[in-house]
This record gives C-alpha cells, sequence and structure tokens, in this order.
C-alpha cells in the first residue's frame, strides 16, 4: 500500500518545488503518483486539476497522475485572496498600461519580431477581425483558438501545453472574457509566465485589467475565480471598431455585466474614494449607453468599452459580493451567459443589500447620478426596466423542478465564492436561496 505524502507539500519533493506550495504544485519526472488500488493512469501530462481536500481524496478518486500534472488547491488560493481583499481599502493600483483612441492596435508594434502566442475563440479566430492583429505581428505566431465561453480548467491545461511547446515571448488575449481569462490562466499554470496583452472584443467583463481569472471545472460543476496579482495583464487594448459586429443579445448580457460590477464595487467593502470614482463613472456612463449601444450605435459602444474598463478596475480594487457569488454557482452548474445571470440577479441584489444604511446611500447617490429618484428603490426598478428593454428573459431557462433540487447546492457554492467577502451585508444560506428563487424557471 503506498503512502501518500502530508497535505502541506501533497506533491512536491525538491526543495525549490516546495516554494509553489499553496498556489499550484505540478508533479516532475520520476514523481508519479499511484492510487490505492493501483488503477491505470488516467491523469495525462499538462493536465490541471483542481484540490478539494487533500491528497487522499484525490487519489481515491482520480487514480494514477503522471509527471506534469499540475494541482492547485482552491481553498488555499482562496484565503491569499481574502487576504488580499481585506487589504484594498489601503492600496489602489493599476498595472496594465491601456492604449485607447484612434489607432490603439499600433501598440503591437512593440511586439515587433517577438514570437506571439494568441488566445481567442473558434468564431473570432475565422470573423477576419483577428487579421487585424496578426497584422501588426512581425515574428512567429501562433493562435490557440479553441476557447469555449466559460473557460475550463482542461481547456487551459491544453493551452498551457502549447505554450511550453511554442515557447512565446508573449501572449495576446483577443476576446471576451473567457478567452482573456483562459490566457490569464495559461500563463499563471506555466513556468514561463510570459507577459500578457488583452485585447477585448465584448464590453462586459473588464478582464483587462484585473487580477481575476474565472475557470470552470466541469467535473464537478464549479467556477473558480482566481484571484492572484499576477494574474494582471502587462498592457490592454481598447479597440471599440472590434465591436461594431457584436450582436445585440451579447452586448445586452455583456453590458448588464459591467453595470452589475460597477453597483456591486460601489457597495463592496473595500470599497474606496478611487474606486467609487470609477465605479460611479462606469455605472451612469453604462446606464445611460447601453440601450444605443443596444441598437448598434458604434459612438455608444465605444463608450460601453470604457465603461467596462472603469468598472473592471473599480472593483479590482473593491471587492465584488453576492450577486456575483450566485451568478459564478449558477454558471459553473447550468452555462447560462455570465453577463444574463447578473442581470436576473442585480435587482434583488440591490433590495437586499439597501437594508443597511451606508449601503442604501451609495445605490441613492448612484440612482442620482442617473437621473433617478434618490433610493435604491428607484435604482433597482431601473435595471429591471432596462433589462426587458434589452430583452432580457426574466426567468433562468432551467426547469423548475431541476432548479429546486439544486438550490442547496447553488448556495453553498455561492457561499464559497471568492467575492462574497466583499459584500456589504451578510449573508446565510436561506437568503441565497430566496434571492435565487425569485429568478427560478
Ligand atoms: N476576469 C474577470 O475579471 C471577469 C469578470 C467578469 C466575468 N468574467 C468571465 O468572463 C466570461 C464571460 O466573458 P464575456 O461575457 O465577454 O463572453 P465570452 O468571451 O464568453 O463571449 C461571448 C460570445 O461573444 C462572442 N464574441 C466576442 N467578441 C465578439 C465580437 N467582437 N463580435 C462578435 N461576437 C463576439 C464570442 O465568440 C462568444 O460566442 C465568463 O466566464 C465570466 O465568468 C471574468
Ligand atoms: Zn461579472
Amino acid at each position: 500500500m503506498p503512502t501518500f505524502p502530508d497535505f502541506r507539500y501533497p506533491l512536491c519533493r525538491r526543495p525549490l518545488e516546495r516554494k509553489k506550495c499553496g498556489r499550484r504544485w505540478e508533479l516532475s519526472q520520476g514523481e508519479d503518483m499511484i492510487s490505492n488500488a493501483g488503477e491505470p493512469c488516467q491523469r495525462r501530462r499538462g493536465e490541471i486539476h483542481a484540490v478539494n481536500g487533500n491528497l487522499r481524496n484525490i487519489c481515491s478518486s482520480g487514480g494514477k497522475f503522471s509527471a506534469g500534472a499540475i494541482f492547485f488547491h482552491p481553498p488555499a488560493i482562496l484565503t491569499a485572496s481574502r487576504k488580499r481583499q481585506a487589504e484594498t481599502m489601503e492600496t489602489f493600483w493599476i498595472k496594465p498600461k491601456l492604449y485607447f483612441g484612434p489607432e490603439p492596435m499600433a501598440a503591437l508594434d512593440r511586439l515587433a519580431g517577438k514570437r506571439v502566442l494568441i488566445v481567442t475563440d473558434a468564431f473570432l479566430a475565422s470573423s477576419g477581425l483577428l487579421d487585424r492583429v496578426k497584422n501588426r505581428l512581425t515574428g512567429a505566431v501562433e493562435i490557440f483558438d479553441q476557447v469555449e465561453p466559460d473557460p475550463s480548467l482542461r481547456l487551459v491545461a491544453q493551452g498551457v501545453r502549447m505554450l511550453r511547446d511554442f515557447g512565446p515571448d508573449a501572449v495576446v488575449a483577443f476576446g471576451g472574457g473567457s478567452p482573456m481569462d483562459c490566457a490569464k490562466g495559461m500563463c499563471w499554470f506555466s513556468d514561463r509566465h510570459p507577459p500578457l496583452w488583452c485585447i477585448p472584443t465584448t464590453a462586459g467583463t473588464g478582464s483587462e485589467v484585473t487580477s481575476f481569472a474565472v475557470l470552470t471545472d466541469t467535473d464537478q460543476g464549479v467556477k473558480y475565480p482566481l484571484v492572484e496579482e499576477d494574474l494582471l495583464p502587462e498592457a490592454a487594448i481598447l479597440d471599440a471598431s472590434l465591436l461594431e459586429g457584436v450582436p445585440p443579445h451579447v452586448t445586452a448580457d455583456t453590458g448588464m455585466d459591467v453595470l452589475t460590477h460597477a453597483a456591486e464595487a460601489v457597495a463592496a467593502k473595500g470599497a474606496s474614494p478611487f474606486s467609487d470614482a470609477l465605479a460611479e463613472k462606469a455605472f451612469a456612463l453604462a446606464y445611460r449607453r447601453l440601450p444605443e449601444a443596444h441598437a448598434g450605435s458604434r459612438e455608444a459602444k465605444q463608450d460601453m468599452l470604457l465603461a467596462s474598463c472603469m468598472a473592471g478596475m473599480a472593483f479590482n480594487a473593491a471587492g465584488l459580493g453576492v450577486c456575483h457569488s450566485m451568478a459564478h454557482a449558477l454558471g459553473g452548474r447550468f452555462h447560462v451567459p455570465h453577463g444574463r445571470l447578473n442581470a436576473l440577479l442585480l435587482p434583488g441584489v440591490i433590495q437586499f443589500n439597501a437594508v443597511e444604511q451606508r449601503t442604501a446611500e451609495k445605490y441613492a447617490r448612484l440612482a442620482k447620478l442617473c437621473g433617478l429618484a434618490a433610493n435604491p428603490r428607484a435604482l433597482s426598478s431601473a435595471v429591471t426596466r432596462l433589462r426587458s428593454g434589452l430583452k432580457i428573459p426574466l426567468k433562468l431557462p432551467v426547469p423548475a423542478q431541476e432548479f429546486r433540487a439544486a438550490l442547496p447546492g447553488l448556495a453553498a457554492a455561492a457561499l464559497q465564492d471568492v467575492c462574497l467577502p466583499g459584500n456589504p451585508r451578510p449573508v446565510t444560506a436561506g437568503e441565497i436561496e430566496a434571492m435565487l428563487r425569485e429568478i427560478g424557471g
């Protein structure tokens, strides 16, 4: 019967690798792990696994792991993230250099002659939009175009293998939150840590300026927002012309994500005058311009891209809250677009949080900035009206019985989510279930 090392250093034997503990671990040559039952090898080189619990759990459920398998421990990341969130009141910094204006793609000339790995999705790779990036690059270029919505750990592992084989000087993420988060995960889980440039093609996540990467463990149906400073991109290019062909339903979903980032950042425990300035500007701009962007206005889409970026900076510093915790739980389980989930949940969350005086005042200020009556109820109703105008369905597209059965698991996942500690009001499993029931199918 093989014995397993202590959980604190589950897969590391060489002193150098022990330094990585608490973040991620990679099996080296000669470090294959064999299950108690001696099952055949099921886990291949470069695969990424989230470790919930201890190593014995992985081994009893997972068979043999080969050299090159990568492990990370979400609770350890969670603890680090919470510690960081607790510090946000005293710190405010912006790392990515932003390029915007009439010819922002010219910034890519800084990568002239370099080996570049582009991370994108299949639609964007074949749409012709990607040529605007490729035409600027003069060195060797490889394209990883397999990103799907809500990128999985498995997909990130594939990307890590490609990154290792190609050895780029820089990675360029081209797309919405899914390609950007996948690229962040790839750079973070690989040993090379190449600099990451982000080029958003949706106005929604703000991922180009955040230290968040939301990855999905498809085996367990859980979405993990990793929060680590090292995930921050090196540079971001904001080119609104890329958004011209975004279909109305994607503009609606992603635009509601912007509003939710701003509304949660304003109310979050970590809010500061700096994050408030960005969040208030982002909310008011997005509230005014989203209907026009939805109708196809180029100028309005440009403003939405700016609002998305500002909201990203705001929540990166201030934190988010229970709306995103519930959206992550639902997204991991039902794979509904992230922004649509936030759109459904936000009005109820505003009412829930507004019970506290400080938060009610902050929402009232947001409402006033949007030209509404200065109170939280006016804000919540305005979000509901906006959502209807964008033709976002009122309920989740999930059968009622299936949804009811999933409620306890969803509430448990939301309570574990890294965004929850940022919420201004403490929240129980029962209260989460009640808010979820409001949007059930
Ligand atoms: N890292 C962060 O800070 C952060 C914040 C919020 C959400 N997220 C995550 O980001 C993901 C969602 O990202 P998203 O909402 O941008 O969606 P997405 O990246 O999944 O893209 C949605 C769809 O829009 C299409 N699309 C993208 N750009 C287009 C364009 N210019 N023209 C036409 N179609 C285009 C894509 O091909 C895709 O089909 C979720 O996994 C969510 O959890 C991350
Ligand atoms: Zn979001």
